[in-house]
C-alpha cells in the first residue's frame, strides 16, 4: 500500500481538511481530519473464529501476523508484539489510574473494551471501579446488573443531594470489579451541570475519596464530546480511544484529538492518549487491514499492539452479561483483552 498523505485519507474517510492550520493539535496526534457524518455499519461480521493480535487464521494466504500491521509497527512494537510480561502481583492496592474510553462515534466497543479489559486487569489481580458515564446503560447490561431499576446511580452521586459512594457502588459478578452504574437518569445531567459551579470537575470531585481502594478507574463515555465526556476527561491520567478498523470510523477522530488537547490544556494537565485501540477487525478484508497501517502512520506507538478482531462472541456475551473472559475463557478474543490488560499495565 502505497503511503496515503492526508488529502487521501482524509478523501477515504469521506471528510474535507480542516482549514485552520491545527492550532491546538497535539503535535504528536497528526490527525487532520474534521468531524463528518454517522459512518456506515461493517457489512461482513466475521462469524468464523476471534482471532487475536491482528492475527488472522480463517482465510488461506492470510498469515498469521498481518504484514500491513507488521510492517507499520516500530521496531520496539515488533519486538514486543505480543510478548508484554505478565505483571507482578500487587501487595497494597491505589492510588487509581483513571481511563476514560473515549469515541464520540457510537459502536466502535468503547463499552464492551471497558468489561473486558477491566475483567481482563481484576485476573491480573488489579483491582477496578468501572464507571458509566452513559444514559444507555449498558454497561450495567453488560455485566448483568439490572442499572435501569437502581434508584442511585451515577446521575445522584454527581448532583443528586448528599448521596455517598456507599449508595452508588455495586459489586459485580467479577471478583476485584464494582461498578457504578448509569440509567437514563443521567441524560438529564448533561444540561443540569451547566449551572453547577466547576461544573467540568464534578465527576472527579466525586470519584477522588475512592481513588485509593482501586488500580484502575474506568470510565465508559458516551458516544458525545459534551460536558459528561468532559468530565471524565477532566479526571483522567489517560484516554483510551477504541476505533473500529473501517475507514468511516476515522472520520471525527480530529474533533476527539482537539477536545483532548483543549481539556489538557485548559483544565486537566496530566491528561494524555493511552492508546488508540483497534476493534472489529476483520483480517481477510484488505480494508481493515489499510485502515490499521494507516492508523499507525498517524498514531504511531500510541497504537495498542493488541487488536481485537470482529467475532460474534461479543453480542453474545452482552446477552450473557458476562464478560469474554468467563464467557469464553480460552478463546482468542478473551486472550485479546488479556493482552491489551498487560499493555496497558506496562505503558
Ligand atoms: N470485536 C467485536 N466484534 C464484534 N462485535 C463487537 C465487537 N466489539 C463490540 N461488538 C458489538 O458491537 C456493538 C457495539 O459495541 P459497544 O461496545 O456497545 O460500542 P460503544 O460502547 O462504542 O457504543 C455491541 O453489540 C457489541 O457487542
Ligand atoms: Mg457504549
Amino acid at each position: 500500500m502505497s503511503e496515503p498523505d492526508d488529502a487521501a485519507w482524509s478523501a477515504a474517510a469521506g471528510a474535507p481538511l480542516s482549514d485552520d492550520g491545527f492550532p491546538d493539535r497535539d503535535p504528536g496526534l497528526p490527525f487532520v481530519l474534521s468531524d463528518g457524518a454517522p459512518g456506515q455499519a461493517d457489512p461482513a461480521p466475521d462469524e468464523s473464529g476471534e482471532p487475536a493480535n491482528g492475527a488472522s487464521s480463517s482465510e488461506p494466504g492470510v498469515p498469521a501476523t498481518d504484514p500491513a500491521v507488521a510492517a507499520s509497527a516500530s521496531p520496539a512494537l515488533r519486538a514486543f508484539r505480543g510478548r508484554d510480561p505478565v505483571p507482578a502481583p500487587l501487595n497494597s492496592h491505589g492510588p487509581a489510574m483513571v481511563l476514560a474510553m473515549c469515541n464520540q462515534k457510537g459502536g466502535v466497543g468503547k463499552t464492551t473494551s471497558t468489561i473486558n479489559l477491566g475483567a481482563a486487569l481484576a485476573e491480573y489481580g488489579r483491582r477496578v471501579l468501572m464507571v458509566d458515564l452513559d444514559p444507555q446503560g449498558a454497561l450495567g447490561a453488560g455485566l448483568g446488573i439490572a442499572a435501569h431499576e437502581l434508584d442511585h446511580t451515577i446521575y445522584n452521586l454527581m448532583l443528586g443531594p448528599s448521596t455517598a459512594l456507599t449508595d452508588v457502588l455495586v459489586p459485580t459478578g467479577i471478583e476485584g470489579v464494582d461498578l457504578i452504574p448509569a440509567n437514563i437518569d443521567l441524560s438529564a445531567a448533561e444540561v443540569q451541570l451547566i449551572n453547577e459551579v466547576g461544573r467540568e470537575h464534578t465527576l472527579s470531585r466525586a470519584l477522588r475519596p475512592v481513588l485509593h481502594a482501586y488500580d484502575y478507574v474506568l470510565i465508559d463515555c458516551q458516544p458525545s464530546l459534551g460536558l459528561l465526556t468532559v468530565n471524565a476527561l477532566a479526571c483522567a491520567q489517560g484516554v483510551i480511544i477504541p476505533l473500529a478498523a473501517e475507514f468511516f470510523s476515522l472520520r471525527g477522530v480530529a474533533l476527539l484529538v482537539d477536545t483532548i488537547s483543549k481539556v489538557r490544556e485548559r483544565i486537566n494537565p496530566n491528561l494524555s492518549v493511552q492508546g488508540v485501540l483497534v476493534t472489529m477487525y476483520d483480517g481477510r478484508t484488505m480494508h481493515a487491514r489499510e485502515v490499521v497501517a494507516m492508523l499507525h502512520q498517524r498514531f504511531g506507538d500510541q497504537v495498542y499492539d493488541t487488536i481485537i478482531s470482529r467475532t460474534v462472541k461479543f453480542p453474545e456475551t452482552t446477552v450473557a452479561g458476562e464478560p469474554i473472559t468467563t464467557y469464553a475463557p480460552t478463546s482468542a478474543a478473551a486472550e485479546a483483552y488479556r493482552a491489551l490488560a498487560r499493555e496497558v499495565i506496562a505503558r
